[in-house]
């Protein structure tokens, strides 16, 4: 039962189909002269519209990466080397891909905080504007699910007179993004989160942004970004950008949300101690963000994947790692709290009677931790090196 979606997603069946002969007999290069390499042109450039029309933009404001961080690390780094006065303002609540990338601008970087239930704090958002260059907020967190309200922080950004990027690599595909009538510069998405493969992302740059290219060669992408074109990740993005608008306004986000609200609901009736993190009023559909009273969620990882069940603790990046997430102290959960959350993310891979089985699993999990906790011995030995 695969219940991690924010880590990653299964690749879709149509996406599959649509890269299958582009890894084959497609396999020319997009830049040669020849039929073969037209076609694969062709291809890209298809896909291209496809991923612009999934956030609103225009087909040559898009530019294919490797993923998400090199996305981030290409924007975020050439901001840098084209401003050189002012700090770099971002979240708290960020993923690693930006907070560690800031880490290492030539500027000092500046976090705004977040309520205990996620949301972005506004106002010292916008006193921090005037000491930015630039500045950098993701629409959706990817271990709570939260909603920001990042297109405040552009508008913020922008009466300020700074560029805004925004990491929505965690709201493709689960809400519309619709860049066109928005204050955002830049922006970031995955093909992974949304049903496609691994290893391709894109970066939209608005017209006339300013840019200065990280892979430097032989000119493609408009010379923004060198290096030969992964023609079937490319050709995998475009399908599931389809996939993902469709799934947008056909009723499936709805389906998602009935399931987790299930889980949510027969978890909290199932065990005491139970809270669901995150603002109720604004988050994705998919995510779940529970912690438990008394029970580690180290310990409940290994009774849940041991009964089947994919989940993470936090983000993927955290995983296997003992301390607690930068997102859930920027919530002001004390480390206890933080180390017993739980991820449970869906997908419209997944049914409803997955989310009453995985809610039954859980419960049983965290009844059984607690006891042995309780007790100091028991049937589960939490190793703890
Ligand atoms: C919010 C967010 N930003 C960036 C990334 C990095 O994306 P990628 O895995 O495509 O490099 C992730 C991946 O988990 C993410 O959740």
């Amino acid at each position: 039962m695969y219940l991690d979606a924010n880590a990653t997603t299964p690749l879709a069946e149509e996406v599959w189909e649509a890269m299958l002969p582009w890894w084959r007999e497609g396999f020319h290069n997009p830049s040669s002269s020849h039929t073969g390499g037209k076609k694969a042109r062709a291809a890209i450039e298809q896909a291209r519209a496809q991923v612009a029309d999934l956030i609103g933009a225009q087909e040559d404001e898009i530019m294919f990466t490797s993923g998400g961080t090199e996305a981030i690390n290409a924007l975020l780094r050439s901001w840098d080397a084209l401003d050189d006065s002012g700090a770099f303002l971002t979240t708290a609540v960020e993923h690693s891909a930006v907070l560690r990338t800031g880490a290492a601008l030539s500027r000092p970087m500046l976090t705004c905080g977040v309520s205990e239930t996620g949301a972005l704090d506004l106002s010292a958002w916008r006193e921090h504007c005037s000491a930015a260059a630039f500045a950098s907020a993701m629409a959706v967190n990817n271990e709570t699910g939260v909603i920001h309200d990042w297109k405040q922080a552009a508008v913020l950004a922008h009466e300020a007179g700074k560029p805004f990027f925004c990491d929505a690599v965690q709201a493709a595909g689960k809400i519309p993004l619709s860049v066109a009538d928005a204050a955002v510069d830049a922006l970031a998405i995955s093909a992974h989160k949304f049903h496609g493969p691994k290893g391709v992302g894109a970066l939209y740059l608005r017209r006339g942004t300013k840019f200065s290219p990280l892979l430097r060669g032989g000119g493609q992408e408009r010379g923004l970004r060198s290096g030969t074109e992964a023609v079937p990740l490319i050709v995998g993005m475009g399908a599931a950008a389809v996939l993902a608008k469709k799934r947008l306004s056909d009723g499936t986000i709805a389906r998602i949300a009935e399931m987790r609200d299930a889980f949510e609901q027969a978890v909290v009736a199932g065990v005491s101690g139970v809270h669901v993190n995150g603002d109720p009023s604004s988050r994705v559909a998919n995510t779940s963000h529970v912690s438990f009273d008394d029970c580690e969620a180290a310990g409940l990882l290994i009774l849940l994947d041991d009964k089947g069940v994919a989940c993470s603790a936090g983000s993927a990046c955290m995983a296997g790692k003992q301390q607690p997430s930068h997102v859930q102290k920027a919530m002001g959960f004390s480390d206890a709290r933080a180390k017993s959350s739980l991820r449970i993310s869906f997908s419209a891979h997944n049914t409803m009677e997955e989310a009453h089985q995985a809610a039954a699993i859980l419960c049983a999990a965290v009844k059984k931790l607690r006891s042995v906790q309780s007790t100091g011995v028991g049937p589960v030995v939490i190793y703890t090196p």
